[in-house]
């Protein structure tokens, strides 16, 4: 979900009538998982950001931090920290499933929420410093 905002006027929105002051609650969910938009929307694709020689795309449908005017005002501070964080983990860990668990049988289903997270899973982390 994105966050809510009410109408300061009234509107019609693709044929719908919105009155002032309605609270109106954006499904980003809409976009990430429309079937027009995306091979696999259901599923846990990174293919969906590469393109045909494996290099890094931005689907245009790939809006987490919504669009428009309210658009997160965090966001490039939310991306540069997430690229450091990730960057140095797999920089020194690799990430494998728990002993007797094959990679293919992690469970990716996400869990529903106020934003659509990854189920808990156990894992180990092996420094690599040992390669
Ligand atoms: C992965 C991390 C983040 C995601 C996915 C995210 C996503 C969002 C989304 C979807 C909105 C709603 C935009 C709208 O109303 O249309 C929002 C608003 C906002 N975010 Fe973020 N955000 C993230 C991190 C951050 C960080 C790190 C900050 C600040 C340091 C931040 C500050 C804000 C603020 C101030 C708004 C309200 C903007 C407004 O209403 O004008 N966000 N964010």
């Amino acid at each position: 979900m994105s966050l809510p905002h009410r109408t300061s006027r009234d509107i019609t929105f693709r044929g719908f009538f919105i009155q002032k002051w309605t609270t109106v609650h954006p499904l980003l969910t809409s976009v990430h998982q429309d079937e027009s938009q995306w091979e696999k929307p259901a599923s846990f694709h990174p293919q969906h950001f590469l393109d045909r020689d494996g290099k890094f795309v931005k689907p245009d449908a790939f809006m987490p931090f919504s669009a428009g005017r309210r658009v997160c005002l965090g966001e490039s501070l939310a991306r540069m920290e997430l690229f450091i964080f990730f960057v140095t983990l797999l920089q020194h860990f690799h990430f494998r499933p728990p002993a007797g668990v094959q990679e293919d049988r992690l469970d990716l289903t996400s869990c529903v929420g106020f934003t659509l997270g990854p189920a808990q899973h156990r894992l180990r982390a092996i420094s690599r410093l040992t390669d």
